[in-house]
């Protein structure tokens, strides 16, 4: 086995020369002006989609002063289709600002190029290497892609812990020459080879050495990003019995419980009032019980249960989905999970 850092690059360079791709559009200049314009397009955005917008702009503007002094409304409608519109919004103030302050002429290096509207670290990175052979590092999504396979890198990549890692060996990997060449192959490879989906292996020049395809975490890697904490909601439902029964109400049969018999739901904070209202009866007790969580797809609710007793002459008015259950008949009842557990106690 080779060391996989030192080998990374030449591996990356030979299969480039067989099997990377050569001939597009933005390729075979170094043209700061279209090498910056095809990034921004391609942030987001397929090879194949971009091609015919980037021959249209580039008839439209030829050069960098021609796009500044267009109206935005004109870079907008050759944007029209592509999405994400920001992108095109700030390439047209980059445009103006490169006129202004750099004199028209695009700012030669990664951190300088990186200060200017709608341009981050990996998108300066390109464009300083393809332009100007600046020995940088890129990390766009399919770099990210390819080294957490790779070296077998665990943890989301756009959390700042593992990001900082992956800048770190990004540069440890970078070739001392043929700069842009190696950019584009690590584009290419993320691009055509190890994709997202159904990465081909069989095809991979960092095969031998992959960590995440020698132990079989191809499809766990890179590690998606967290879920979202579920948001917590509050329900206060009441047990209310009388003479052996238990007062439950039939859900509608679409959404949360459909068609299962539940508790009602108190609302307001003042049970004996809602008591009133919704019953026209007056309680024998109240007490409040414990909290019960439970856990659905989308969120948490904590059920706040009261347990009320009726006096036995009561007559409370119910609904027409409302129900006496005798306790006796609980079991058979189809009630959810929660609420059976709220009744078992
Ligand atoms: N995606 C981003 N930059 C690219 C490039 N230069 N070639 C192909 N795909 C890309």
């Amino acid at each position: 086995m080779t060391d996989p850092v030192s080998s990374f690059a030449p591996r990356l360079l030979a299969w480039h020369r067989l099997s990377g791709r050569h001939d597009l559009p933005w390729q075979n200049t170094r043209d700061a002006y279209r090498i910056w314009l095809s990034e921004i397009m391609l942030q987001q955005t397929q090879v194949e989609t971009v091609i015919p917008y980037y021959a249209r702009f580039l008839a439209a503007f030829p050069d960098i002063a021609a796009l500044a002094a267009a109206p935005v409304e004109a870079v907008m409608g050759l944007w029209s289709g592509l999405g994400y519109y920001a992108r095109a919004r700030n390439l047209h103030a980059c445009a103006q600002q490169v006129v202004r302050e750099h004199g028209g002429v695009f700012p030669a290096t990664a951190g300088q190029i990186a200060t200017l509207p709608g341009i981050g670290r990996s998108t300066a990175a390109a464009i300083a290497a393809f332009s100007q052979g600046e020995r940088v590092a890129i990390l766009d999504g399919n770099v990210k892609r390819v080294l957490c396979r790779a070296f077998g890198i665990a943890g989301f990549p756009g959390s700042t812990a593992v990001e900082k890692q992956l800048w770190s060996l990004a540069e440890s990997l970078l070739p001392a020459a043929q700069i842009g060449d190696y950019i584009q192959a690590q584009m290419d490879l993320g691009a055509t080879v190890c994709t997202r989906g159904t990465p081909r292996c069989g095809m991979c020049p960092l095969a031998e050495d992959c960590v995440a395809r020698r132990s079989g975490r191809v499809a766990e890697l890179p590690t998606p990003r967290p879920r979202k904490r579920p948001p917590l909601r509050q329900a206060h439902l009441a047990i209310i019995r009388h003479a052996g029964a238990v007062l439950l109400e039939r859900r509608p049969p679409k959404g949360i419980w459909g068609g299962l018999l539940v508790l009602p739901e108190i609302e307001g904070e003042d049970v004996a009032a809602w008591l009133a209202d919704r019953f026209g009866v007056a309680a024998q007790s109240i007490k409040r019980g414990e909290v019960l969580r439970h856990t659905f797809t989308h969120f948490v609710l904590d059920i706040t249960p009261a347990c009320i007793a009726l006096p036995g002459d009561a007559m409370p008015t119910l609904t027409d989905a409302q129900q006496w259950v005798p306790m006796t008949a609980l079991a058979e009842a189809a009630l959810p999970a929660p609420v059976r557990s709220l009744l078992a106690r």
